[in-house]
């Protein structure tokens, strides 16, 4: 089975972890768009989504679907987003998409996270996809230096500016042995916006993707 039908049947499969009048966290990326198109199919049962970034709102609004504002929602029963990593306890890199600001704030507000991803995406320790942290435009070559300090080689990533007019440093050679120390430790870098690792908001739930078939995958 090709990658986008794995995505396509784990965003499918999330429909299901949705319940009636539920205001519904919409993560970024190409798993996140099949889940999207798939959540048409029950839009009159949704009150309303909020969104994690400009290209989710887009093809949201596009959609139909209301798209409401953090601020004026109290709370979120779930947020569904994909991964570009996901561990055992289902701690995750995110990122890929330069959204992860909006997506941790969006997470962990929530009461509920689903990640769906394919099998490609489930690793044993976290760090071979290169972490992504977004940082204040001024403070990036400080960061970058850190990040030297921690073992890491961040690259910026070109022509890129996130929803919130920061950039992204990429950082190759981390094997995260220790996610959440890991986390605090970046999270305290000033200059630092957010560092894509979830680990202290783990998904709730993964739906992943395989060639046998959607598996349901709890922390272990
Ligand atoms: C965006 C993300 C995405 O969830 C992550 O990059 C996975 O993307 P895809 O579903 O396209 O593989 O964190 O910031």
């Amino acid at each position: 089975m090709a990658s986008d039908q794995r995505k396509k049947a784990a965003a499918e499969a999330a429909l299901a972890h949705l319940q009636r009048a539920d205001v519904v966290g919409v993560g970024t990326g190409s798993t996140v768009n099949f889940f999207i198109d798939a959540l048409v199919s029950i839009k009159g049962t949704i009150d309303a989504v909020v969104s994690s970034s400009g290209a989710s709102t887009e093809r949201l609004r596009r959609h139909g679907f209301e798209v409401r504002e953090l601020n004026a929602v109290d709370d979120i029963p779930v947020y569904v987003d994909g991964a570009d990593e996901i561990n055992r306890y289902l701690q995750m890199i995110k990122g890929g998409g330069g959204a992860l600001t909006r997506e941790k704030v969006i997470a962990t507000v929530s009461r509920r996270f689903i990640c769906i991803a394919d099998e490609s995406k489930r690793v044993d320790v976290l760090g071979q996809f290169p972490l992504p942290i977004e940082v204040i435009p001024m403070a990036r070559s400080y960061v970058a230096r850190e990040m030297v300090k921690l073992g890491g080689w961040p690259v910026l990533r070109e022509h890129f500016t996130t929803d919130n007019g920061n950039v992204i440093l990429d950082v190759r050679n981390l094997q995260i042995m220790e996610p959440i120390h890991l986390e605090q430790t970046i999270n305290n870098i000033p200059g630092v916006v957010t560092v894509g690792i979830f680990a202290l908001r783990p998904a709730d739930v993964l739906l992943l993707g395989t060639d046998q078939g959607v598996e349901t995958l709890s922390a272990a």
